[in-house]
Parts: structure tokens; sequence; C-alpha cells
């Protein structure tokens, strides 16, 4: 067997975590491979609502198991805030959620860290999520990283404080207030007392060496969904850096996110909205600022699931399509929130830039740096102006719709095999 992906193309929350559930009672297992807690995956069902952050997104399927892999970066604090909302809701996650021992784990100092150099920044600022992503994965990179194999170690608490002085000694430097910053309501020195106590829940939890437990899964023939955080365009090394999260968040992040080779990844479900959004600062060729960018926010209740931010809106990026679809070597769309366009007259695609009067398909390097003008070049498309709530197969797609997603799938090469038309699991229409 080879395992199959689940990714954001655009710059995150393009509705992973809805289709990570639609997909789930297909796969045995559904395992994360990057990012942290700076991610919101919302799921909707039988009027219940739910946003994970750490916890994959077949949790709500019984018999689906759960891994959180190597690559990502786990906050106990947040994590167990997660396990506490679901077994609220009667979802008991000790059988069939596992963690992977290599999962670095993110320190209150960590978190205090990503807050001081975000108010350095100053108007340069990420927009970060403030979970202590950076200054994590930066620990796990320069060799400093606490893991979650390493909470049983005896001499857990001495690494603990090592490292918690070391970020200090950084944090002194700038001549900060700690107790300005607050983590879900609680000064630091409180946040840290709370998270300690949530350590015994990430301890507690079913820990195992991922990379064996997926590897051999695979040989038994099992089916794995590997789900992406964030988006491409987030991507640290492809994004629109140095606006990006810190993670590969492209297919290539499932290899080291979760040990598996580059030949057994199989399908690779590119998850794009029928617009664009993105939350924080950076590059964003065809955001709107007048009424249809508003209308889409409204409509598409465009708000963070994380953070509560309003989302930036704009039209569909076809060169970034493009490029995304490239890097990750996408073999299925599925276009979320078709809904949200129901009642524009016009929707607009963009096909090219102009950069410094030359057409162009390719990001330009430092357009996504920020200091050159990337002007889209639209195409324009009548609305189907009808509502889709009752329509339950691609045959009974208005023709307008139909000719949109038949453009998007020829300039691609890449069908699209679900289109989504609103929040709940049942508003899925699959090819
Ligand atoms: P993720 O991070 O990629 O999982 O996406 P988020 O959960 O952060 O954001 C997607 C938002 O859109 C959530 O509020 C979803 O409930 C909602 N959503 C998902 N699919 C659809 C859809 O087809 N139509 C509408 N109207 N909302 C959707
Ligand atoms: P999901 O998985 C949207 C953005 C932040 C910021 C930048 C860096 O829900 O799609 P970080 O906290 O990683 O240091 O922030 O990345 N960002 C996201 N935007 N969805 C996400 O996750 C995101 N995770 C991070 O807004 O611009
Ligand atoms: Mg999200």
């Amino acid at each position: 067997m080879k395992i199959d992906v689940l990714l954001g193309l655009q710059w995150g929350d393009e509705g992973k975590g809805k289709i990570v559930d639609v997909l789930t009672p297909n796969y045995d297992i559904i395992a994360r491979f990057q990012g942290g807690p700076n991610a919101g995956h919302t799921i909707e069902f039988e009027g219940k609502k739910f946003v994970l952050h750490t916890i994959p997104s077949g949790i709500f399927i019984q018999k689906s198991i759960n891994v959180i892999g190597n690559g990502v970066i786990i906050d106990p604090f947040i994590l167990r805030k997660e396990i506490g909302k679901l077994s609220e809701a009667g979802i008991d996650v000790s059988a069939n959620l596992l963690v992977s021992r290599k999962a670095h784990i993110i320190l209150p100092s960590h978190r205090l860290l990503d807050a001081v150099y975000e108010q350095e920044k100053g108007k340069d600022k990420i927009g970060s999520t403030l979970k202590g992503i950076g200054p994590t994965y930066t620990d796990k990179v320069s060799r400093n990283g606490l893991r979650v194999g390493d909470i049983e170690a005896p001499d857990f608490d001495k690494r603990y404080q090592k490292a918690r002085a070391r970020h200090m000694k950084i944090i002194e430097r700038f001549n900060t207030d700690i107790d300005e910053f607050v983590f879900d309501n609680h000064k630091f020195v409180e946040y840290e007392k709370l998270w300690f106590d949530a350590l015994k829940t990430l301890n507690g939890l079913k820990k195992i060496n991922s990379e064996y437990y997926l590897n051999n899964a695979l040989k038994e023939g099992k089916k794995i969904l590997a789900e992406g955080a964030q988006g491409t365009l987030l991507d640290i090394d492809f994004g629109s850096y140095p606006f990006v999260t810190s993670s590969n968040t492209t297919t290539a992040g499932v290899c080291n996110g979760l040990g598996i080779a580059p030949s057994n990844v199989g399908k690779v479900f590119g998850i794009v909205k029928a617009y664009c959004t993105r939350v924080g600062s950076g590059p964003f060729p065809t955001e709107l600022f007048d009424e249809d960018g508003q209308q889409l926010r409204d409509v598409g209740r465009e708000y963070g699931s994380t953070t509560g931010r309003p989302r930036r809106c704009g039209w569909l990026d076809l060169p970034a399509l493009k490029y995304a679809i490239m890097l990750n070597g996408v073999t299925e769309l599925m276009m979320m929130k078709a809904d949200v366009l129901d009642m524009f007259e016009e929707i607009k695609v963009a096909v090219k830039y102009e950069i410094n009067g030359i057409e162009t398909e390719e990001l330009p390097f430092d357009g996504t740096g920020g200091n050159i003008e990337i002007n889209p070049i639209y195409k324009t498309f009548s609305g189907w102006q009808q509502k889709l709530d009752k329509i339950d197969s691609f045959d009974e797609l208005p023709t307008n719709l139909s000719g949109y997603i038949k453009f998007i799938e020829k300039a691609t090469g890449v069908p699209v095999k679900i289109v989504s038309v609103g929040p709940d699991r049942s508003e899925t229409i699959i090819k």
C-alpha cells in the first residue's frame, strides 16, 4: 500500500479538516505530519462543531487510528484542552490517538520567545499565531529541542530548565516585561505551572515509534491518509518567505514528518478554496479591498479558526495554484466553499501576472517578499447566482459552476473530485 496525502494549496484554512473527516471512513489511519497548534481544523456534523489544533481530523470516526507524527510540534497545554473538549462531547481519545516519541515539544518559553520576536519586528511582523512555532522548530534544527520521548528521561527537568534559561537569556536582551504577555489568559509563570501539569496528559498518551508503526501498517495493507496543516504558500522553502510558517507544508513534508519513502506516496489530494484567503502578513496578489472582498469575508465567515482574526480575501490565483500543484504532485483537487460564490454576478480568476510590464505565470522570487508590484490579469466568469444546498451530484451543478470547474481542470491538468458547498460533513458533492 501507499500513503495518500491531503494538504492545502493556498495560505491555509482551505477546509482540510472537513475533507479529512469526510474521507476518514475510507482509511484505517490518519496521520498529521507537520505544523503544530498554529493549525485550526474545523469539522462540523450533526449540529456540532469542533476545531482541532494538534489531533488529526479522523478522530470523530471511531474505528480510525490517529497518529501525531514526528514532524508535528506539540504544546501539551493546548493538546490537553483539545482532549478535554472532545471528552466533554463523549469522544475518548485514549484508545485511538497515538503520538510519535520523536515529535518535539513546545515549551512555555518558546511561546514567550515567539511573542517577543513578533513585538520586536513591529510593522514587519509576520502575523504569527504566537503558538511558539518558529522558536520550537528553530530549537529542533539547532539540536536543542525536547521531544515527547524525553519526558520520561531522568534528566528531563534539568534539560527543561537549561532550555528555559537559554530562552530567558535571549528574552532579557529585548528589555520587555514578560508579564505583558498572556497565554490563554494566564501570565507566563502561572501558564508554566499549568503547562507542567498538562505534560502529564501528554506523557499518558500512547507513545510510538511512528515511522515503524506506519511503515508496518502499510506492509499489512492498511490504508493511511497523511493530513497536512497550513498551506503550500506558507511552506518554509517555497512559501512567501519570510511570511511563512516554519515547516514543510508540501508533500515532501510527509516523507520527513512521518518517515515515509517518496516511492510510498500514493494519491495527493489538494484542497483549494474556490477563491483565496490569507491570515497574517505577506503578499497576496489577488487580494480585494472592495465590496467583493467584504462579501467573501461575510458569506464565507472568513475569521481565523485559531486566532479569530479576519482573513484577507481575494479571487482565485491560478499561477499560485499551478505552482502548488507542481510542488506537491497533486493528483486530485477538492474545491471548497463553492457556495460562498453563489450570489456573485461575476467571478474572477487571475490567469497570469503582469510584473514590470512583462506577463508571466511564474511567482517571482521577490513577489513573495513584497517589494515589487504584481498585477494580476483576470479572466471573468458569470456567476451561477443560485443556492447549491439542494444539489448532491456533479450532474446537477449549475452550468456556470461546471464551467468554472472545467476551466480550472483544464488550466491545471488535475481533475476536481469533490465540490464542497457548506461546512457540514453532509454538504459535500463527490464525483
Ligand atoms: P482548515 O484549517 O484547512 O481545516 O480550514 P479551517 O477550518 O481553518 O477553515 C475552513 C472554514 O470553512 C471552517 O470554518 C469550515 O467550517 C468552513 N468550511 C469548510 N468547507 C466549507 C464549505 O464548503 N462552505 C462553507 N461555507 N464553509 C466551509
Ligand atoms: P491551518 O492548518 C492559516 C500563518 C499565520 C502567519 C504565518 C506564520 O489551520 O490551515 P506561525 O504561527 O506558523 O508562526 O504563523 O502562518 N498560519 C496559518 N494561516 N492557517 C493555518 O493553519 C496557519 N498556520 C499558520 O497566520 O501568517
Ligand atoms: Mg485552519
